[in-house]
């Protein structure tokens, strides 16, 4: 099952992403991710990147695209995949569509998480991840279950990204609308795009998302 999951930035992506992948044992791919990969490694990419990403700007198409094009070569994405945070441009759509095409694979849903601006500000500001095993928390509406340890690795030390400052979340939720929702339409034109209520509390998105993967036609018996 290869999926998409769109959304502005602090929609649940990631959280609902990272559930899936554990149901379904589907590889999620989550280019943010990747790039601050490559920041921390100071790679090129990575220098090329990071004043992007701290900006909240979007990082160039053809990065991405060669990135995103490796990525899905490899092994763990034979079973499937769920972009997340991928195509956010037009271009890396087209680029998504020839890839696919090229080697023989195809979509099964885009999920569109839709959310309010004021909560994805909410959502954003309080965002935090262990250091050790990045499991996601946040300071109102998943505290880990004893302050200050990890509930899935026991570790200690948790992080911030330098992305969730309040004005360069801004910029981000301003890049999303004039880059990324126009893509929307694309998918609506393929039949593939299911809209999801992204504002209600994190099992019930699970449970409406999951809803629409039981009622796709090629997915019924997974
Ligand atoms: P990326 O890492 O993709 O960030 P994003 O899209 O801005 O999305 P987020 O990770 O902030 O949010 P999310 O939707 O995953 O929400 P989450 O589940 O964490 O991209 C970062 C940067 O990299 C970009 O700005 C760009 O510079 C660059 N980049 C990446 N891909 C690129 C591309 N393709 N092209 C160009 N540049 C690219 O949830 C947020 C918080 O809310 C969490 O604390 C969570 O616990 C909480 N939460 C989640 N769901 C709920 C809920 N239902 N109720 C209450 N709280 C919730």
């Amino acid at each position: 099952m290869n999926l998409i999951f769109l959304g502005p930035p602090g929609a649940g992506k990631g959280t609902q992403a990272k559930r899936l992948q554990d149901r379904f044992g589907i590889v999620q791919i989550s280019t943010g991710d990747m790039l601050r990969a490559e920041v921390a490694a100071g790679s090129e990419v990575g220098l090329q990147a990071k004043a992007v990403m701290e900006a909240g700007q979007l990082v160039s198409d053809d990065i991405l695209v060669r990135m995103l094009g490796n990525r899905i070569t490899r092994p763990d994405c034979a079973a499937g995949f769920i972009l997340d945070g991928f195509p956010r441009t037009e271009p890396q759509a087209v680029a998504l569509d020839d890839m696919l095409l090229s080697r023989g694979l195809r979509l099964d849903a885009v999920l569109e998480l839709r959310v309010d601006a004021a909560a994805l500000v909410e959502r954003i500001g309080g965002r935090f991840t262990c250091a050790k095993c990045g499991a996601g928390y946040h300071d109102s509406f998943k505290r880990p279950a004893a302050d200050g340890t990890c509930d899935v690795c026991g570790g200690h030390e948790f992080t911030r990204r330098a992305d969730d400052k309040r004005e360069t979340v801004a910029a981000r939720l301003d890049a999303y609308e004039r880059q990324t929702a126009p893509i929307v339409p694309h998918y609506a034109k393929l039949g593939l795009l299911h809209a999801v209520d992204g504002m209600a509390e994190m099992d019930a998105v699970t449970a409406e998302i999951m809803a629409v993967l039981d009622n796709l036609p090629s997915t019924a018996s997974v």
